[in-house]
């Protein structure tokens, strides 16, 4: 009798522990399933747009060199040029484009037919030339290109879109679809000036993304950094909106040479200061996970619809 209730208590106690150990396993897997991303569900492009107020400060110069450093480091990137005037980041790429988004605006292409393979396993698509303004196009075409574009939102991790410069609604719309806009400024009166104006513009615009800000073709890192504050702090008193500083590059002649040669400095020239600050920049930009992870709340072609029809 005494030896038959031992039995059933040890009995007892070793389903308990049975029992601990299976919740403690069942657990464990609920919590391996939860950090897994959900394979059935493709995750949206994280998109980084890169703009300015003036010309030639070094857009495309940036985009395609941070592209590079994104590619390098094993993410899948396509770089798009968005710069619908005056398309030149083939020429710094080194790449003869095989089709371009001239071709798609106008219905002849198809978006996936002129991506192009670049250096480093980097995706390109190259722009169009001479279209002033998406808003101008007939509505058929701008429609085409709208929803073509809307198809890159799960075509690769990080997307790079180099604009042209200035306030158009073709570059407002552009920005609408990235998470972190970085605004290139000089230390040229004109670009500071020019730079503050597309801040504003973006802020007027209801951007809901980071706006940060490149210092290119400083002088010193000193002088670039104190040109930096002013324009942040006038930011902060007159549009109440803060900025962020993501890198400072200092005006190089290995960078006019690389553009002359037609090889992006990041390749051509691995080692030097200009590449460190690069991958510098694009370090920064992917820390600021918080803006990019709203890549994974919502695709961009929404935001990029209701930019251009609230026109
Ligand atoms: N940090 C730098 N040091 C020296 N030269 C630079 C630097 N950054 C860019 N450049 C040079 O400035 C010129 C303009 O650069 P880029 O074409 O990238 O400017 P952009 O802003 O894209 O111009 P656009 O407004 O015409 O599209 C190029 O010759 C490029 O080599
Ligand atoms: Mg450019």
């Amino acid at each position: 009798m005494i030896r038959d209730q031992a039995y059933e208590l040890r009995k007892l106690m070793k389903k308990k522990r049975d029992d601990q150990r299976l919740a403690k396993e069942a657990a464990h897997l609920r919590g391996l399933i939860s950090e897994r991303p959900d394979a059935r569900q493709p995750r949206l492009t994280r998109v980084i747009a890169v703009t300015s107020g003036k010309g030639g400060v070094g857009k495309s110069t940036i985009s395609a060199n941070l592209s590079l450093h994104f590619a390098s480091k094993g993410l899948e990137t396509i770089l798009l040029d968005a710069d619908l005037g005056l398309a030149n980041l083939d020429v710094i790429l080194g790449i003869r484009p095989t089709g371009t988004l001239f071709e798609v605006i106008h219905g002849n292409r198809e978006l996936n037919e002129i991506i192009q393979h670049g250096p480093m396993g980097l995706k390109f698509i190259s722009g169009a030339s001479g279209i002033t303004d998406l808003a101008n196009l007939g509505e058929k075409e701008r429609d085409h290109l709208l929803s073509e574009i809307s198809g890159l939102q799960y075509e690769g991790e990080i997307m790079v879109i180099d604009t042209g410069a200035g306030l158009s609604h073709n570059v407002l719309g552009f920005l609408m679809i990235a998470q972190i806009t970085i605004v290139v400024v000089t230390e040229e009166p004109a670009s500071v000036a020019d730079g503050y104006g597309m801040i504003k513009a973006l802020r007027k615009s209801r951007y809901p993304g980071e706006i940060c800000v490149v210092m290119n073709k400083v002088n010193s890192i000193q002088s670039g950094k104190n040109l930096f504050d002013k324009l942040s702090m006038t930011a902060d008193r007159f549009l109440g909106t803060g900025l962020k500083l993501v890198g400072i590059i200092p005006e190089s002649p290995l960078i006019r040479e690389s553009t002359q040669k037609m090889t992006p400095f990041f390749i051509a020239h691995p080692d030097s200061k200009v590449t460190q600050a690069l991958r510098s920049v694009g370090e920064v930009v992917l820390g600021h996970s918080e803006y990019l992870a709203c890549a994974e709340k919502e695709g961009f072609s929404r935001r990029m619809y209701s930019f251009f029809f609230r026109v």
